[in-house]
């Protein structure tokens, strides 16, 4: 069924197929805004077990109601079995408050820091090298493959200590448990996906390397005093390599879209490097890779002139807050050199994306190699470019393209 804009800002629900049109859904957030910071919205969010707890749900479409709740983890919580005791109670800290999802963070943020993901940008350039190298000499390819290869290839060597032959297997699975079409089909393929995870991690508890992320997790006591089990080590697995596979990929591939569609704004690129660090910030706010997680409301309270009550579900939209024209002036363009950009792509607060420094390397190594190595490329086929928008995570499934070949690498792969 297609929707008007008028609907689905009264209807809102992400998985609705109509948001795999890439544009429909800012519409739809514009005309939220205009009732207020927040939206009600008379249908679930993208957790199916929350369903049981309230009918529907609001979503925060404004920069500062999405500020003020990010922030305010005493009055919204991650943790929605702290308010609903019959929901699963999660062990990940993404799921999690202060302080004990704090005691998580001091011990993970090492591996995301500006250093070690500085070390990791020569991993990071050999992986685009072996990416591009599939298709450079063919002149045609499929510059997806590209995007949905690199920040794995990178995230399992550098960052988990996972084997990099794995990142295709872990894509496939993940693509089937966020994006299939019916909600029995994500349930089934969620299971898959945690249990390969899982097997992972059994597989890494009796061989721990000694640098990974994953291997401190299985050895570390400096969160609870003891050992995290192997359940909880896991949980925390499954959420590490879902963020960092989707979501750098996705919009790398909206990113390679949008400048093969615009050749002006991709020649600007290649004249000019130096304005890629400033670009990227907008790619980040603009194509709006995370839409939605949630919060609940710990007691009667508003937001911005907006009543909610205990229990209350609130589904963040960090992208809808970066469209906010409140906030950022010619909000639904994309300028390359904008120079004030405050956005809330990487989210605020306690629970501010781990994994932004990383984020950003990649992004600015894959942008930086397709442009150096294929310039000129161009879209072949538009309708072949299959678009998935109905979950918080968006991007290109397939970009085929055609260009001016050229020469292998001369980098060794790693
Ligand atoms: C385009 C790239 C990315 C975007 C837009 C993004 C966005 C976000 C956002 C909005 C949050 C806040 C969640 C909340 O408030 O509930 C978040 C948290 C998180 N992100 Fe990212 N992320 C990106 C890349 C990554 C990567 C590469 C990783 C690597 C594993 C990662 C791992 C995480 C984790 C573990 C959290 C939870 C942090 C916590 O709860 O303390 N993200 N991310």
């Amino acid at each position: 069924m297609t929707g008007s804009v008028g609907y689905h800002a009264k209807h809102f629900y992400i998985r609705h197929p109509d948001f795999n049109d890439p544009e429909l859904i800012y519409e739809v957030y514009d005309e939220m805004r205009d009732s207020g910071g927040l939206a009600y919205s008379d249908q679930p969010t993208q957790i199916p077990e929350l369903t049981k707890y309230a009918e529907g749900h609001w979503e925060a479409v404004a920069f500062d109601a999405c500020e003020e709740i990010v922030h305010d983890w005493d009055r919204f919580t991650s943790n929605a079995s702290t308010v609903h005791p019959g929901v699963t109670p999660r062990r990940s800290f993404i799921m999690l408050d202060p302080p004990l999802q704090q005691r998580y963070r001091k011990v993970v943020n090492f591996y995301f820091s500006p250093r070690r993901v500085e070390r990791a940008e020569v991993t990071a350039r050999n992986a685009a090298a072996a990416l591009l190298d599939d298709i450079v000499e063919q002149g045609e390819g499929d510059l997806a493959k590209v995007a949905w290869g690199l920040p794995g290839m990178v995230l399992f060597a550098e960052i988990l200590g996972l084997p990099v032959a794995e990142v295709p297997i872990c894509v496939q699975l993940s693509e089937r448990a966020l994006h299939s079409d019916t909600e029995e089909e994500r349930d089934l393929g969620t299971q898959k996906f945690n249990e390969h995870v899982n097997g992972l991690i059994e597989a890494k508890s009796t061989e721990p390397r000694s640098d990974g992320l994953l291997d401190m997790l299985l050895t570390t006591t400096e969160i609870k005093e003891e050992r995290l089990s192997l359940d909880e080590v896991c949980e925390h697995a499954q959420i590490l390599v879902a963020a960092g596979l989707e979501t750098t990929s996705g919009l790398l591939t909206s990113a390679y879209h949008y400048l093969a569609r615009h050749p002006v704004e991709r020649q600007r690129l290649i004249d000019d490097p130096s304005l890629i660090p400033v670009a990227l910030e907008e790619f980040f706010r603009f194509m709006g890779s995370v839409h939605g997680l949630n919060r609940v409301a710990t007691q009667d309270t508003e937001v911005g002139g907006c009543p909610l009550k205990r229990g209350d579900l609130i589904q963040v939209n960090f992208a809808a807050a970066n469209r906010d024209p409140a906030m950022f002036d010619k909000a639904d363009r994309l300028v390359l050199d904008r120079e004030r950009n405050p956005h809330l792509a990487f989210g605020a607060g306690p629970h501010r994306c781990l994994g932004s420094n990383l984020a950003r390397m990649e992004f600015r190594v894959g942008l930086e190699e397709v442009l150096r190595r294929i310039p000129d490329y161009r879209i072949t086929d538009q309708t072949k470019c299959k678009f998935v928008g109905n979950a918080i995570t968006r991007g290109f499934m397939s970009l085929p393209v055609a260009f001016t070949p050229g020469p292998r690498s001369t980098v060794a792969s790693g």
